[in-house]
């Protein structure tokens, strides 16, 4: 079966997709520098597919060891490119860390494509690219608008820089695949969310809000123009958002898609405040999120949500995960993790 390089594939959505890859029966192979995820991944992919991927512990910037890398994995046939910096508000303080991390690796991979004779690429891309838009739910014929933060710019950049590469180079082909807002986690709870240190994104704080890890949530702003005023978002399954790259590979190495770009949105098609989501949470899991109303985040837009129709007709994908399945298996994970950190 074909073998397919995964960059930051021991991160959130990286290695829930390594697990539906190898569960089609595709060989993985993990590049990643271990700077927002942990080696311990690695098992719990293995733990649930049995099969233990191959890692390289790189740096996607250090062009000559992934050079070396490639050289190592021979016949890679498909690449999904994760490993980037992802948060809004850090992106905001850390911008050239962004712009350097983000657009040099993606660089690296490009340049590195032709030379090991990869024709197909995953491009992992946000719905930070539009901005906020003018109209929702947002399709891909949406303007890309200006970006509130050095990360959303990122993911805008890299989409030219993709788009312009595959015109200069029409016998390769990628998929973009823009993202909205991923939560929850694997059933098996032996993956999930982890991120290294404070947690930027809602969910991760929310459960470790709920499990007493963390004192109180604070919720970015309630001023918006929103019917609870906080800020509303698509939040999608990670787990469904992992299938959805399977299905971008399977597309490509079948040449359906046809030796050029092409776009989708990866959401649920609904929109969800913060202040929805912690009731939410909540309800399901029987359990309170202590929080409070502070200042805006610098870099937030105030709603978006996906229109998913694009690839539900020309992908077959649809998000299938209930709202409240997500959130329970979010807590779940949580809960593994406590009593892991309680065993060790
Ligand atoms: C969601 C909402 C915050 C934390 C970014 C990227 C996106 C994706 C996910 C990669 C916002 C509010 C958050 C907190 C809060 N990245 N919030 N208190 O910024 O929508 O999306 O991360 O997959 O591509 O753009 O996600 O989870 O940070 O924030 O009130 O402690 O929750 O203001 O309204 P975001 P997020």
């Amino acid at each position: 079966m074909a073998k397919i390089l995964v960059t930051g594939g021991t991160g959130f959505i990286g290695s829930h997709t390594v697990v539906e890859l190898q569960k089609k029966g595709f060989e993985v192979v993990i590049v990643d520098n271990l700077s927002n995820s942990n080696i311990d991944v690695l098992l719990g992919i293995e733990k649930i597919t049995g099969i233990r991927p191959a890692f390289e512990n790189i740096d996607c910037v250090d062009y000559v060891s992934m050079d070396r890398m490639f050289e190592k994995h021979n016949n890679i046939e498909a690449i999904i490119h994760f490993a980037a910096s992802k948060a809004v508000g850090e992106s905001v303080e850390k911008p050239l860390h962004y712009y350097r991390n983000n657009l040099v690796s993606l660089i690296n991979l490009l340049q590195l494509m032709p030379i090991h004779k990869v024709k197909n690429f995953v491009f992992s891309s946000s719905c930070t690219v539009y901005g906020q838009p003018d109209v929702l739910p947002v399709t891909e014929n949406a303007p890309i608008k200006f970006a509130m933060s050095p990360y959303g710019n990122t993911k805008q950049i890299g989409e030219e820089i993709i788009r312009d590469t595959i015109h200069a180079n029409p016998c390769y082909q990628s998929i973009i695949l823009r993202y909205f807002n991923p939560i929850g986690a694997h059933a098996s709870a032996e993956i999930g969310e982890l991120p290294n240190g404070v947690p930027n994104n809602l969910l991760p704080f929310v459960t470790q809000t709920a499990i007493g890890l963390r004192k109180q949530l604070q919720v970015y702003g309630n001023d918006y123009n929103t019917p609870d005023g906080s800020c509303i978002r698509d939040y999608i399954h990670v787990v469904d958002l992992a299938k959805a790259h399977v299905i971008a590979v399977q597309r490509m190495l079948t040449g359906q898609a046809g030796c050029r770009v092409e776009t989708f949105n990866l959401g649920t098609g609904r929109g969800l405040s913060v202040l929805e989501i912690i009731e939410t949470f909540e309800k399901v899991n029987g359990v309170k999120v202590p929080y409070k109303i502070v200042a805006r985040r610098e870099g937030d837009i105030e709603k978006v949500w996906a229109d998913p129709t694009y690839a539900n007709n020309v992908l077959g994908w649809t998000a299938t995960e209930t709202l409240e399945e997500t959130l329970r298996s979010s807590w779940v994970w949580e809960q593994n993790l406590a009593k892991r950190s309680k065993a060790e």
